[in-house]
């Protein structure tokens, strides 16, 4: 009995982590989308935007679902060489999975994969001044991924028609870090 109980005790535990490392790729649940992030590659057909000064160099650092089904986005932002955190509600639309948002314009944000324990990919498509830009967005829930979730990543990018030099390493450059949530006015290199 004892044993049995043991083996079914291990089972769970293995459930248990199966589970966490599922890839979803529809029906997502956003509760299990939220908390902490950090940014860890960002691309996109129009590089102007994502670069430094462009509207969407931006790190997301927390998601929290609302109870109407809107999301609440907090992202760190450089401003002048210091870092600021701004949050965006994001609306659920009709279309499953969509979600749309008013920043720099109008984005439809669409979550294309996610481990929810460690990684999600969120593509966003802008609609400015009657010009129409795709991001692609890596997330992590810690400050890097391996390797493998990284060239899923570029596949995808490719998949929409966003190529390999149009990735950003954001590990790699200068960014908002988790220490100007500490110290809002820390200047962030
Ligand atoms: C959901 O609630 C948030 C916060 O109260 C609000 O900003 C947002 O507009 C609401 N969304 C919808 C679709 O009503």
């Amino acid at each position: 009995m004892k044993l049995l109980s043991l083996c079914l005790g291990l089972t769970l535990v293995w459930a248990h982590v199966e589970g966490h490392h599922e890839v979803v790729t529809s029906n997502f649940d956003l509760s299990k989308i939220s908390g902490y992030w950090y940014t860890i590659f960002l691309a996109s057909d129009e590089m102007e935007r994502i670069e430094e000064n462009g509207g969407f160099r931006i790190f997301l650092k927390h998601i929290q679902p609302l109870d109407n089904s809107s999301m609440l986005l907090k992202y760190h932002k450089k401003v002048n060489g210091q870092c600021t955190e701004f949050s965006i509600v994001v609306d659920y639309t009709e279309q499953d999975g969509v979600h749309s948002a008013i920043y720099d314009g109008y984005n439809r944000y669409r979550i294309i994969e996610s481990v929810y324990g460690e990684y999600v990919i969120c593509h966003t498509v802008n609609f400015k001044n009657e010009k129409i830009t795709q991001m692609m967005e890596l997330f992590g829930r810690e400050r890097d991924l391996n390797q493998k979730i990284k060239t899923r990543f570029e596949e995808i990018c490719q998949e929409y028609g966003i190529p390999k030099e149009n990735i950003l390493d954001l590990t790699k450059v200068g960014k908002c870090s988790s220490l100007c949530f500490f110290l809002p006015k820390f200047s962030c290199y």
